[in-house]
């Protein structure tokens, strides 16, 4: 049996006599850009993750340019992200004209190394961009902290987090700014890309609608230079279908989350995290001993919604012969990411402070691997991706 790492028609198809009718609605308006499709989905996505304003995009990459913009990043600016992420989080960044300052990860939550960020600081430092990768949140008090004592602003990138929770909180609702991707793979996924800003400030909110539509306002009268960073009315009509849907998606995930974690805990040599030990929270990694392949952890104060459910292979070199033994029995598998921000060609220029001290981080872009978890998956495919790895760790 083939087990692909995400199915977009298994979600999709489902609901095709309701795409079909709303393709069919927006059709008829007439109205292809702007309108009251986005206005209903931003008004929905924020009080969804419990944000003042939604300010629809064309991407979740651009929903971290225009964030930036709006906070008035720029040359001579430093901001400190995590090393371990997407390029998007960096590339926004180094686009302003700022310079990007990579932070090393947690090794048990893979988040932001808060400590390390800290140790970061300089005077130029302007804000901070914690992600809450995988799908959990990042040790926000602490961000929040950090930023409070140093004046930074804070841009949550929520990209793989959307209705994930820290603390009760939204995870994107907590900064300055939170963004979101519609990515067909993202928990929320749509029809090609999208983006999502939100934020509390009203004057925030209003500079970033502005920059959206080319700085301008009234039309065609430029105050500022934006570019176009409009949703489509069409995708938001169509992610708005899928809102409704939401919660089971993120439930099918949990489970399968939690079943995996039933299933290969009692493999020989694989243990779960320790949650009380994220060195993000001021704690450090257990003593791993003999686990070759660590799973997952969701700490109790978050509600993971499981984008990605990575293991961490620890023997060296052995995370690329897993991933070839589950892609020879038709297992998709893909590791995010192979090469952390700090290794990237593209920012070799960059100052010798701004890419050092990521070990952790290095680490975890030889070790991990992420497995198929998506909310349609079925318990029988859950169990071929386990007798798989029950294979790999046997035959070692
Ligand atoms: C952490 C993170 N940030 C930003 C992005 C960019 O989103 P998009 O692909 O919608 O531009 C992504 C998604 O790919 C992401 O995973």
């Amino acid at each position: 049996m083939k087990v692909p790492l995400l199915d977009v028609n298994a979600q999709n198809l489902p609901l095709e006599e309701e795409l079909t009718a709303t393709f069919t609605r927006v059709l008829h308006s007439g109205r292809f850009i702007m309108g009251p499709e986005v206005e209903a989905l931003e008004q929905e996505v924020a009080e969804f993750v419990g944000a003042k304003h939604g300010i629809g995009v064309t991407s979740g990459t651009d929903a971290i340019l225009v964030a930036l913009m709006a906070l008035d990043i720029g040359p001579g600016d430093e901001v400190l992200c995590p090393t371990f992420t997407f390029f998007a989080t960096a590339g926004c960044i180094a686009r302003t004209g700022a310079t990007p300052v990579f932070v090393d990860a947690c090794p048990v939550c893979f988040n932001i190394d808060v400590e390390d960020a800290a140790r970061k600081v300089t005077a130029r430092t302007k804000a901070i961009v914690p992600v809450h990768l995988f799908g959990q949140a990042a040790e926000m008090d602490e961000v929040m902290a950090l930023a409070g004592e140093h004046d930074l602003r804070v841009i949550e990138d929520a990209a793989q987090a959307i209705g994930a929770r820290y603390k009760g909180r939204g995870c994107g609702s907590m900064g300055d700014f939170g963004t979101y991707s519609f990515f067909p793979s993202k928990n929320l996924g749509g029809f090609g890309d999208g983006g999502m800003v939100v934020c509390n400030d009203d004057t925030l909110a209003e500079r970033t609608r502005i920059l959206r539509m080319h700085g301008s306002k009234p039309k065609y009268f430029h105050r500022e230079v934006g570019g176009n960073f409009r949703l489509d009315p069409l995708q938001a009509a169509l992610l708005r279908v899928k809102l409704r849907y939401y919660d089971a998606y993120r439930r099918a995930r949990q489970e399968n989350a939690a079943y995996y974690v039933e299933k290969l805990s009692v493999l020989e040599g694989v243990a779960p995290s320790s949650p009380e030990h994220c060195c993000c929270a001021r704690a450090q990694e257990k003593a791993l001993g003999e686990t070759r392949v660590v799973l997952p952890v969701c700490y109790e104060h978050n509600q993971h919604i499981w984008n990605q459910f990575t293991l961490r292979v620890r023997e060296k070199g052995r995370r690329d012969a897993l991933r070839d033994h589950l892609m020879d029995r038709g297992i998709g598998c893909e590791i995010y990411y192979p090469l952390t921000m700090d290794q990237q060609e593209c920012f070799a220029n960059l100052p010798e402070s701004s890419r050092t001290g990521n070990e952790v981080a290095h680490r975890l872009a030889d070790e991990v691997l992420s497995i198929p978890v998506y909310p349609e998956l079925t318990r029988e495919m859950q169990d071929v991706v386990v007798v798989a790895l029950g294979e790999f760790l046997g035959a070692a």
